[in-house]
C-alpha cells in the first residue's frame, strides 16, 4: 500500500480550516491518495479542534488514514511533506502594523525552525495566514536547511477573484479566461494584470476596452473584496480562502494546466525587476512539483508603476521584520 502523504495544517480550529480540512480530506487536494492530517493549534483551541476532528471522523473519508493534533510544532510537523500555514494573529483594533508583524513574527519564526528541524526533505510550505508574503519570508529565513523555493504565499484567492470579476464584466464563462496574473503583495496594493490575461485568444484589456473601468472599478474591487465580504457576511472570507489554498497546493504538487499559468507568491529571483529574495506574486507554471516564474511578459508603463508600488510595500515589510530581528 502507498505511504500516506503527511499534511500539516495550522490554525486548524479556525474559520478557513473548517472548510479546508474537509476539502483536503475528501480528495480535492491530492485525489485518491492516502493522507495523514497533522493539525496544529494553540493550546486554548485544542478542545475546539477535538470537535472538528470528531466531525472529520464522522465523514468516514476513505483516504484519511490518521489524524493527529497538537500545540507543539516540533511534534506536529514531524515528517510532513506538505505544510499549510493558515493560523495567524489577526489585526485587532488599535494594533499598529509593527505590532501585527511582531505578533506574527513570533509564530512564523517558531514554525519555520520546527519545519527546518523535523519536516520531510521534500516539504512544500504554503502560507495563507496574513500578512502572508512577509510571514512566508520569516518562515523561510528561519528554515535555512530547506530550499527557499519550498516557501510560497497565497495570492490564488486574488487570482480567482480577478477571473470572476473579469468574466462577469465581459459576459463569458470563467473557463474562457486564462493567463491571469496577480503581481506583488497579498494586500490592497496587489496588481491584477489584464494586459497579459486572455479572454479566449484576445488580450483582456482590449476586450474590456475601458481603462477607466480597469483602474476605477476592477483593480479596487479585486483588492478590496475581502472587506466587502466582511461587510456582507459579518465574517471574513473563509470557504473561498480554503478553496484557493487547496488550488495553490494542488497545482504546486500536481502541476498547472497546459497553456495556462497561475499566480503564486514565491521568492523573487530578480525577475521583472522584483528585488531578489522578497516573496512576491508572479505568473508561474509547475511541472514535476517545481514552479517556474513565466518569463518574457510585456510590462507596460501602467503595469510597471503598479507592480513597483506593491513591491515597494513588500520591501518595507521586509525591512520592518529585519529591524525587529525576525529574519
Ligand atoms: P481564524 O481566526 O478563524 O482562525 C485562525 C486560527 O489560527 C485560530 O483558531 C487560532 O487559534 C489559530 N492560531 C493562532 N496562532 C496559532 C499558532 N501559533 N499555531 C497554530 N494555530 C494558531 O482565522 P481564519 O479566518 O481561519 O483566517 C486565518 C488567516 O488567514 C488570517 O490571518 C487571515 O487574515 C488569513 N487569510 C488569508 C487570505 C489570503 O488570501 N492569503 C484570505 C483570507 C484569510
Amino acid at each position: 500500500t502507498e505511504a500516506p502523504v503527511k499534511i500539516a495544517i495550522t490554525g486548524a480550529a479556525g474559520q478557513i480550516c473548517y472548510s479546508l480540512l474537509f476539502r483536503i480530506a475528501s480528495g480535492s487536494l491530492l485525489g485518491d491518495r492516502p493522507i495523514e492530517l497533522r493539525l496544529l493549534e494553540i493550546t486554548p483551541a485544542l478542545k475546539a479542534l477535538e470537535g472538528v476532528v470528531m466531525e472529520l471522523d464522522d465523514c468516514a473519508f476513505p483516504n484519511v488514514v490518521n489524524i493527529e493534533i497538537g500545540d507543539d510544532p516540533s511534534k506536529v510537523f514531524d515528517g510532513v511533506n506538505l505544510a499549510m500555514l493558515v493560523g495567524a494573529m489577526p489585526r485587532k483594533a488599535g494594533m499598529e502594523r509593527s505590532d501585527l508583524l511582531s505578533a506574527n513574527g513570533a509564530i512564523f519564526t517558531g514554525q519555520g525552525r520546527a519545519l527546518n528541524d523535523v519536516a520531510a526533505d521534500d516539504v512544500k510550505v504554503l502560507i495563507t495566514g496574513n500578512p502572508a508574503n512577509t510571514n512566508a519570508l520569516i518562515a523561510l529565513k528561519n528554515a535555512p536547511d530547506i530550499p527557499a523555493n519550498r516557501f510560497n504565499a497565497l495570492t490564488r484567492l486574488d487570482h480567482n477573484r480577478a477571473i470572476s470579476q473579469l468574466a462577469a464584466k465581459v459576459g463569458v464563462p470563467v473557463t474562457d479566461i486564462s493567463h491571469m496574473t496577480i503581481w506583488g503583495n497579498h494586500s490592497a496594493t496587489q496588481y491584477p494584470d489584464l494586459f497579459n490575461t486572455l479572454v479566449g485568444d484576445r488580450v483582456a484589456a482590449d476586450v474590456v476596452n475601458d481603462q477607466a473601468w480597469i483602474e476605477g472599478e476592477f483593480i479596487p474591487k479585486v483588492a478590496k473584496r475581502g472587506a466587502a465580504i466582511i461587510e456582507a457576511r459579518g465574517l471574513s472570507s473563509a470557504a473561498s480562502a480554503a478553496n484557493a489554498t487547496v488550488e495553490h497546493m494542488r497545482d504546486w504538487v500536481l502541476g498547472t494546466p497546459a497553456n495556462d499559468w497561475v499566480s503564486m507568491s514565491v521568492p523573487s529571483d530578480g525577475s521583472y525587476g522584483v528585488p531578489e529574495g522578497i516573496i512576491s506574486s508572479f505568473p508561474c507554471t509547475v511541472t514535476d512539483g517545481e514552479y517556474t516564474i513565466v518569463q518574457g511578459l510585456e510590462i507596460n508603463e501602467f503595469s510597471r508603476a503598479r507592480i513597483d508600488a506593491s513591491v515597494a510595500e513588500l520591501v518595507d515589510e521586509r525591512d520592518a521584520v529585519t529591524e525587529l530581528g525576525l529574519i
